[in-house]
């Protein structure tokens, strides 16, 4: 067991490092404010192969693997979390999908453009009656012989209004139950698809996520994803890759929180000495450090099993579990150490607690990830 980087791994952290610092860190801050989608920060992102990281090289992807993804993940989501969704969804869920179950066609067609950085893509399969109860979609994909007719609605979809290329799980079966689901390929613009308006979030208030509404949209063929009827086990399979992404952003936010309370610990000063002198607030950060680390480690194993071609189901759900209640654990703390300037929006932390809560909702809320932990250590 090697717990240390390789020197490839660290040039690829140190570059994240940099860019969150240089491109991300002045105006994250009006960004939040107003909402502004990091469009330019993302081009960018895509012009350093961050935005198919995992992909083979032949489909305009970087071909690295897991780790460099999550050490990239972490250090975007240290400073703001509202781009390093973007990054998420468009490596560990779309771009995932494309390649691991597309056509040859499919992948030039669209990973190409959507691992190259040229356009970013979105994995819709929540909607205003099936969230967590995935299985019970009411979105509908018609047969209509060469191609199909989407009528529905998808919510909270994450890149829903910048999105280029959108992968859409409908039901084709309705008698078969998750068997009948497939995953549909839609472009934007196609006739019948309305993007709606951008939701005023708590948290992640950059990133673009809105509604989508499917009316009569016909959608060919030669778009759907896997197998007739493979769209759940398809978003179930993808859905496992991308909690390691969901799981690396929470770590970072919560070591960006934690680095900021340690700096203010030792500069603020409270009954004569730095309040890091307190017992109070040193046990706080020795707590802070050792679940931070305890994240990490599991991150970077379920990371790890993914890149050995292990199963990673369980990791990963465990991974993005702990990860995402640490994150919102250290976010509070650290603003409980800055006091009422951790209430302030010049301080960060006061964003990075808002941004640690999306991660136990999306992607499988803690709920989710307690069901598919606790039926794998009953099956064992
Ligand atoms: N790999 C392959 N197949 C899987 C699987 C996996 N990881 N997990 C489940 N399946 C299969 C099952 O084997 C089963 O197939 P069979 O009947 O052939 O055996 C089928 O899928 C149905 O599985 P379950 O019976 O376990 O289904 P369930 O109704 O009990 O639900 C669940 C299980 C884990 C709760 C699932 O519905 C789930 O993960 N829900 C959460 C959905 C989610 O994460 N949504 C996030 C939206 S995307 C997002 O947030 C992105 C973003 O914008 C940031």
């Amino acid at each position: 067991m090697l717990f240390e980087l390789t020197e490839e791994h660290k040039m690829i952290q140190k570059a994240a490092r940099d860019f969150a610092r240089e491109e991300l860190l002045p105006g994250v801050i009006e960004r939040d404010e107003n909402q502004i989608f990091p469009a330019e920060q993302i081009k960018k992102l895509g012009e350093l192969g961050f935005m198919g990281m995992m992909v083979d090289p032949k489909y305009g992807g970087a071909g690295l693997d897991t780790l460099s993804y999550v050490l990239v993940m972490e250090e975007l989501s240290k400073v703001e979390a509202a781009a390093s969704v973007v990054v998420s969804v468009n490596n560990s869920l779309v771009c995932y999908g494309l390649e691991a179950y597309g056509t040859e066609e499919q992948k030039e067609k669209y990973l190409k453009p959507l691992a190259s950085g040229e356009c970013i893509g979105a994995f819709c399969l929540s909607e205003p009656e099936a969230g967590s109860d995935a299985t019970s979609q009411r979105t509908t994909a018609v047969d209509m012989g060469d191609y199909y007719l989407l009528n529905g609605t998808k919510n909270w979809i994450t890149n829903g209004k910048n999105a280029k290329y959108y992968l859409v799980i409908a039901q084709t079966y309705p008698e078969k139950g998750h068997k009948g689901i497939n995953c549909l390929i839609v472009e934007e613009g196609m006739p019948g698809f309305i993007k709606g308006p951008k939701e005023n979030k708590m948290g992640i208030r950059a990133s673009d996520t809105c509604s989508l509404q499917f009316t009569d949209v016909k959608v060919p063929k030669a778009n759907r994803l896997g197998e007739d009827g493979f769209g759940f086990k398809f978003a179930m399979k993808t859905l496992s890759g991308g909690r390691i992404g969901i799981a690396a952003q929470a770590l970072g936010i919560a070591q960006g929180a934690y680095e900021l309370a340690l700096e203010y610990s030792k500069q603020r000063k409270a009954f004569g000495k730095p309040i890091s002198e307190h017992q109070a607030v040193a046990f706080k950060l020795a707590d802070m450090a050792t679940r931070i680390e305890a994240a990490r480690l599991l991150v970077y194993k379920a990371a790890w099993l993914k890149d050995q071609g292990l199963n990673f189901d369980l990791a990963s759900s465990q991974a993005k579990l702990y990860a995402s209640e640490v994150a919102m654990w250290v976010t509070t703390e650290a603003v409980q150490i800055h006091g009422g300037y951790g209430y302030v929006k010049e301080y960060h932390v006061e964003r990075l607690m808002r941004d640690a809560k999306i991660t136990q909702i999306y992607e499988g809320t803690s709920e989710v990830q307690r069901i598919v932990i606790s039926r794998s250590v009953l099956s064992q």
